[in-house]
């Protein structure tokens, strides 16, 4: 679905829009896309996430046109493609690995749909080197906006930095970033104070609320917990540390020269206007 960045390339408006209650997709009894609705503008680079199953192939293939919308419309500019066949949508869409011919290589798969169209020898060349670059780049590095999808449902569609610093829902922030936020239980105290349970009987108080405005990342409001150290990671540039609070893992970055060692307890400083808060009852952001 992304179309790429390029202003040789015809770029054009993608829309999927809700007829009503908004585009659906089954496959018999089940549901497997669910009110989605997008926009993507033109000229826009868009990653599509979300774990295996939950529809991302489905939603590209009724974009592409090899696949209907059971509801809903596809915009393309100001077309409606839905009755439009693939090969009329002027759409390119490269499939995963098991849809590729196994007896080419890699270029010649690229080159194949180009070469039956019979493009110029040189452009293909060209095409193929500019696309072979782009797919060496985490494609999320790239995205100007990224869909989350979960089940059918889009979870939040929005800029990465949104995204990875104000995750809609818990499952967006679980699922989002390596290593993903981390997410501790927590009540809230006397003076709009977040009390922790540690484990082994130990408690931590962070200065926040919930439901105030977080502080602004310039007015830094730090809160502090010692945590036991599990296991240590050195990547190079920095250190990963496994710590432990409330039975869960909780994943740290330290300078190398300043991470600690397994079974030792160590002192986190925890940027509180970087938190997130969710109600555990609707998993959504508060
Ligand atoms: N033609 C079909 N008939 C019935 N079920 C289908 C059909 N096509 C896909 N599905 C089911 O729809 C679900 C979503 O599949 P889809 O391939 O869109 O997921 P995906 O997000 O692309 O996953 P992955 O990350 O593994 O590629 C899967 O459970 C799949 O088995
Ligand atoms: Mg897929």
């Amino acid at each position: 679905m992304g179309r790429f960045p390029y202003p040789e390339l015809p770029c054009r408006e993608l829309i999927l829009t809700p007829r009503g209650a908004g585009m659906r997709k089954s496959f018999g009894a089940v549901e497997l896309l669910k009110d989605m609705s997008l926009a993507a503008n033109e000229g826009e680079f868009l990653a599509l996430v979300g774990p295996s199953g939950c529809g991302k192939s489905t939603l590209l293939a009724i974009i592409a046109g090899l696949e209907s919308a059971t509801e809903g419309d596809v915009m393309i500019g100001d077309r409606r493609v839905n009755d439009v066949p693939p090969k009329d949508r002027d759409i390119a869409m490269v499939f995963q690995s098991h849809a590729l011919y196994p007896t080419m290589t890699v270029r010649e798969n690229m080159a194949f749909g180009m070469k039956s169209r019979r493009v110029p020898k040189d452009h293909q060349r060209e095409a193929i080197a500019r696309v072979a670059a782009l797919l060496q780049i985490e494609a999320m590095t790239l995205a100007t906006r990224i869909a989350v999808m979960h089940k059918g449902v889009l979870q939040q569609f929005d800029v990465p930095k949104v995204i990875h610093e104000h995750p809609s829902n818990l499952f967006v922030a679980g699922f989002m970033g390596s290593p993903s936020m981390n997410v501790l239980p927590a009540t809230v105290a006397k003076g709009g104070r977040l009390h922790l349970s540690l484990g082994d009987g130990r408690t931590a108080d962070l200065p926040t609320a919930p439901g105030q405005p977080l502080p602004a990342p310039g007015a830094r409001v730090e809160g502090r917990v010692t945590l036991p150290v599990e296991a240590v990671e050195p990547t190079g540039s920095e250190t990963m540390v496994v710590l432990r609070a409330a039975g869960q893992e909780v994943i740290a970055r330290y300078e190398p020269d300043d991470a600690p060692e397994p079974g030792q307890m160590s002192d986190l400083v925890i940027d509180m206007g970087k938190a997130s808060l969710f109600d555990p009852k609707t998993e959504l952001r508060i």
